[in-house]
């Protein structure tokens, strides 16, 4: 199987990238499938106008999945703005896309609802750059989260326009949703995003690491008082990283009351730590690494190759011949 999948470099990654989205996309590096990841640096700069960071985000992802995990020699994992291709097929698509389909897209919508100054074109057009990164490389399957599941079904509705204007040319993509992590919620119950100021992230520091979990919400109750389980943060988070034992065991204290959220916020603390203990080593062994532009450049030459083909095909369909 071909798969494909993204990742912004928009902030530092958080516990609902990892879940739902990174942990897929390593465990399906084996030898039936060809995947392929990059950064998708284009996308971050519809919100990022800041070079410093740009740097750093962009930086800070490559070290995140190649601590977590990510093996270069069995995928190819490359910079999105390094495959100058996305760009110039993002605009061929554009120009069989309805402007009434974007409109509909929920991102679109949200940023209009909540009044952000600026409402770029980028951001507007940003399924069709992202149907661009899809259907270049024809994946069976682009392994994300729940969110981007209405960006897949523009990117499939664009390759059904293509082909049926241009004659067969992109195989339909279809989304890969892991059920159980479909949507991991933050420190506020809302879902984990980078937008909304929720996060755990994966990476930081222990001291941020400990402030972020610390600051989970949680209800008003006596120390001596039985902790509701239903729709408890604690509890959902510690799920995902936890034994089924171990679990039993929180929820257990959690009933008997006299143990108190502080307490149950550190068993969190320690067992993400814990869980990335390894991860957190080699990525600190990595920070220092001078091969990372190395690996970078051979994952962009791949790709490239990939993404000719893909272009040749196009221009031959739309007539865009020398
Ligand atoms: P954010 O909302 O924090 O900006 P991104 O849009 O960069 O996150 O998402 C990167 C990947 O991680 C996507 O595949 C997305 O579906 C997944 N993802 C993001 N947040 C969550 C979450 N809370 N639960 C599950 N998956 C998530
Ligand atoms: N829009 C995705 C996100 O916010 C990132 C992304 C860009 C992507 N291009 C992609 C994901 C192509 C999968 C396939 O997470």
């Amino acid at each position: 199987m071909r798969i494909l999948s993204g990742i912004k470099p928009s902030g530092r990654p958080h516990l609902g990238n990892y879940l739902g989205a990174m942990r897929q996309h390593i465990a399906m590096q084996n030898e039936e499938n060809e995947c392929f990841y990059f950064i998708a640096d284009y996308h971050a700069l519809t919100t990022l106008h800041d070079s410093k960071k740009m740097y750093e985000f962009r930086r800070g992802v490559v070290l995140d999945y190649l601590a977590l995990g990510l093996d270069p020699e069995k995928s190819t994992f490359f910079f999105q703005s390094d495959v100058i291709q996305h760009a110039e097929l993002a605009w061929i698509l554009s120009t069989l896309t309805p402007h009434g389909l974007l409109e509909r897209a929920h991102a679109w919508k949200d940023a209009i609802a909540k009044g952000k100054r600026e409402l770029n074109v980028g951001l507007f057009t940003y399924p069709v750059l992202m149907a661009a990164d899809i259907l270049m490389y024809q994946p069976d399957f682009v392994p994300v989260g729940k969110d981007q599941i209405q960006h897949l079904e523009i990117a499939r509705d664009i390759a059904k326009k293509f082909n049926h204007v241009f004659g067969e040319t992109f195989k339909l993509p279809e989304a890969k949703v892991e059920a159980s992590v479909a949507t991991i919620i933050g420190t506020d119950g809302q879902k984990m995003s980078k937008s909304y100021n929720n996060t755990i992230s994966i990476f930081a520091d222990e001291a941020t690491l400990k402030k972020q979990i610390m600051s989970i919400q949680t209800a008003s109750l006596k120390l001596e008082d039985p902790m509701p389980i239903e729709g408890d943060i604690i509890l959902q988070l510690y799920e995902h990283f936890a034994t089924p034992d171990e679990v039993m065991e929180l929820k257990q204290k959690y009933k008997t009351g006299g143990f108190g959220y502080g307490k149950a916020k550190k068993v969190l603390l320690d067992r993400i730590l814990d869980f990335f203990a390894d991860a957190r080593e080699r990525r600190n062994r990595l920070e220092k690494s001078e091969k990372l532009n190395e690996i970078m450049n051979r994952g962009a030459k791949k790709a490239q190759a990939t993404a000719r083909k893909t272009m040749n095909k196009v221009y031959e369909k739309t007539g865009l011949l020398p």
